[in-house]
């Protein structure tokens, strides 16, 4: 059994064929998904995901592209209402992203703080999105070490990486691993402490090979597990039983 630990089945690219992505990937065996959010609407519709699916799992946050949406107290009470939901198991995704740096980096940062000491009070594990922003999320994160924290789609480096291993924190791989191009990640998910290590699709986007360019789905987190078999040297089983273990423990489900 698979475990895809981030994925937006709230996305508009499913909106006409859900119950078909979800069978096709309950014919892969992949048995556990979470999904994470992006904004407050996309944290509605999560929670309707995983009343809807028993194997879908939801995070509730606001992503740092939407941070200036974020409505202060009054969207903390919100999430924190919506965290009290049966299967709503973490805080995500939240982050920094000086990718698009349409957002100021000064919101970003306190919306990210204000999810992080929810996630705090309601120990919860946190997903990290991090995109060319690593310094500043390290240094934010020296601050919560004492949450349970994954990089989700780790893109940093080698030397980054074990900068958040040492502080306890959990790596997930996207299908990037599979691609020709990928730069740091295959050397990174060589190197990583296998009980860190979880995969996920961020479906729709990053479809691995050889579906690259189509719409993603959690049906092939598979590719993603057979990446890592490769550079761990073990059985697609193994890797498949070693990172849903991880992701279980991890989100605490
Ligand atoms: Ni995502």
């Amino acid at each position: 059994m698979f475990f895809d630990t981030h994925a937006h089945l709230d996305d508009r690219q499913f909106e006409a064929d859900l119950p078909d992505v979800v069978a096709a990937f309950r014919a892969a065996n992949v048995t556990r998904v979470v999904n994470a959010s992006c904004d407050m609407d996309s944290c509605a519709r999560t929670v309707a995901l995983t009343r809807a699916y028993p194997e879908i799992y939801g995070a509730v946050g606001v992503h740092p592209e939407a941070a200036d949406r974020f409505c202060g107290e009054r969207d903390i009470e919100n999430l924190r209402k919506l965290a009290k939901e049966e299967k709503i198991c973490a805080i995500g995704e939240i982050g920094l992203d000086y990718y698009y740096d349409d957002v100021s980096r000064d919101v970003q940062k306190n919306v990210f703080r204000a999810q992080l000491d929810l996630a705090r009070e309601l120990k919860f594990p946190v997903i990290v999105h991090d995109r060319d922003a690593h310094e500043d999320c390290l240094n934010i994160l020296r601050d919560y070490t004492d949450l349970k924290v994954v990089f989700h789609c780790y893109s940093g480096s080698l030397e980054f990486a074990k900068n958040l291993i040492r502080l306890g924190f959990y790596l997930s791989f996207t299908g990037v691993l599979t691609f020709k191009n990928a730069k740091a990640a295959p050397t990174v998910a060589q190197w990583a402490p296998r009980d860190r290590v979880m995969i996920e699709t961020d479906c729709p986007y990053l479809a691995p090979i050889p579906y690259r360019g189509k719409r993603n789905t959690p049906q092939h987190v598979p590719e993603v597990a057979k990446r890592l078999a490769q550079l761990w040297g073990m059985d697609i089983e193994e890797v498949a039983r070693i990172t849903t273990e991880n992701g279980l423990r991890f989100f605490g489900i």
